[in-house]
């Protein structure tokens, strides 16, 4: 049997102004059943993108440019929206980065969780109460607040509830966008440990999308790094923290505090990504990359496998172990 989603040479890009910006190009990446994917990559990447690509909810100006995603067997994208809006929430739901964008300030979240069991999933009123209170209690929340409205909640709460709304349908996978990053720290973590045991308890599916490797490294036993529109790196979170194999993954990783243990301090990679209404013709990580050869400049490196189920798309993937040790010094990055 095939993973649970496949995602196969998308393309999506964006019109604005008189400019084309291809923000994910020729994207492969699959999610095997019952795994936790993250998906790391500094702001303007395309992280946002491709999740939204896969949902299906990319605003008015943008266009799939190719490809396809699959989903249990049966084909994502493209599909028809009457079809599309049948498996959402039954199959795959959305956590927004803000909870507010997936709450509505005016309903009480009792009514909001029976407008998807009853509406979409067919349960009567007391059952989807029901159901709602074990929701609650799943994600850590008192069910006695049913009659909330979310402004009555704080901002972890407020996500717990959004992630309650996802998990509604017993959806087979979810998608969250940078799930945690609004939230402060403690809370951050509080919500990070919810999701960890949804993920071991219900053995659910997600895109955990995050510009924060730390996150991934806590959540995901699957990582792919994206980079300028495209997958650069994807494995085991276990090979890519212990063994990365792409200079930006370990540039990522210096700039990480709590994964900083490589490096006695944190390294911030200089510069920013590419433009994507004109990338550069080679590898996209060439003007920020120390490691850079002429040849990276000209030739865009393929996505080549160097360990079962490692990938990486870097013409020095060969050197890897060098570059590692040479990624762990100061030095090398501001130079
Ligand atoms: N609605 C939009 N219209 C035009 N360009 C967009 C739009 N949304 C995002 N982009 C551009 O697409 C690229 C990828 O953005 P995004 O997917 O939001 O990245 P990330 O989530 O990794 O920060 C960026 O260059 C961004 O400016
Ligand atoms: S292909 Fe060249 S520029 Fe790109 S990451 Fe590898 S070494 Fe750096
Ligand atoms: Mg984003």
């Amino acid at each position: 049997m095939g993973a649970l989603l496949q995602i196969e040479n998308l393309s999506v890009s964006y019109r604005r102004g008189g400019a084309t910006i291809q923000a994910v190009d020729a994207v492969d990446l699959e999610v095997p059943a019952a795994t936790m994917l993250g998906l790391v990559g500094e702001s303007g990447c395309g992280k946002s993108t491709l999740a939204r690509a896969i949902m299906g909810v990319l605003p008015g100006n943008a266009r799939i440019a190719g490809g396809r995603v699959e989903l249990a067997g049966e084909e994502l994208v493209p599909s028809t929206e009457a079809r599309r809006r049948e498996r959402l929430w039954r199959e795959i739901s959305f956590v927004p980065q803000t909870a507010m964008n997936a709450l509505d300030p005016v309903y009480r979240l009792r009514d909001q969780m029976r407008e998807v069991l009853c509406s979409r999933g067919g349960l009567s009123a007391a059952a989807s109460d029901a159901r709602t209170a074990e929701l609650f209690r799943a994600v850590g929340l008192d069910p006695s607040r049913l009659m909330d409205f979310p402004h009555q909640f704080s901002g972890g709460m407020r996500q717990r509830a959004a992630i309650a709304l996802a998990l509604a349908l017993n959806p087979k996978l979810i998608i969250a966008d940078e799930p945690v990053t609004a939230l402060d720290v403690i809370v951050q973590r509080q919500v990070l440990d919810t999701i960890r045991m949804l993920g071991r308890d219900l053995g659910l599916s997600a895109i955990v999308v995050t510009h924060d490797i730390s996150v991934v490294a806590y959540l995901c036993t699957l990582t792919a790094v994206m980079y300028g529109g495209r997958i650069v790196e994807s494995g085991t979170t276990a090979e890519l923290v212990g063994s990365p194999a792409h200079p930006y993954t370990m540039g990522l990783m210096n700039a990480s505090p709590d994964l900083k243990a490589r490096i006695d301090t944190l390294v911030p990679i200089e510069g920013a990504p590419p433009d994507l209404s004109a990338p550069p013709p080679g590898c996209r990580f060439a003007a920020r990359c120390p490691f850079v050869l002429p040849a990276c400049r000209e030739l865009s490196p393929d996505i080549i496998e160097i360990s079962t189920g490692h990938k990486v798309a870097c013409h020095r993937a060969g050197e890897a172990p060098a570059l590692r040790e040479l990624a762990g010094k100061v030095a090398t990055w501001s130079a």
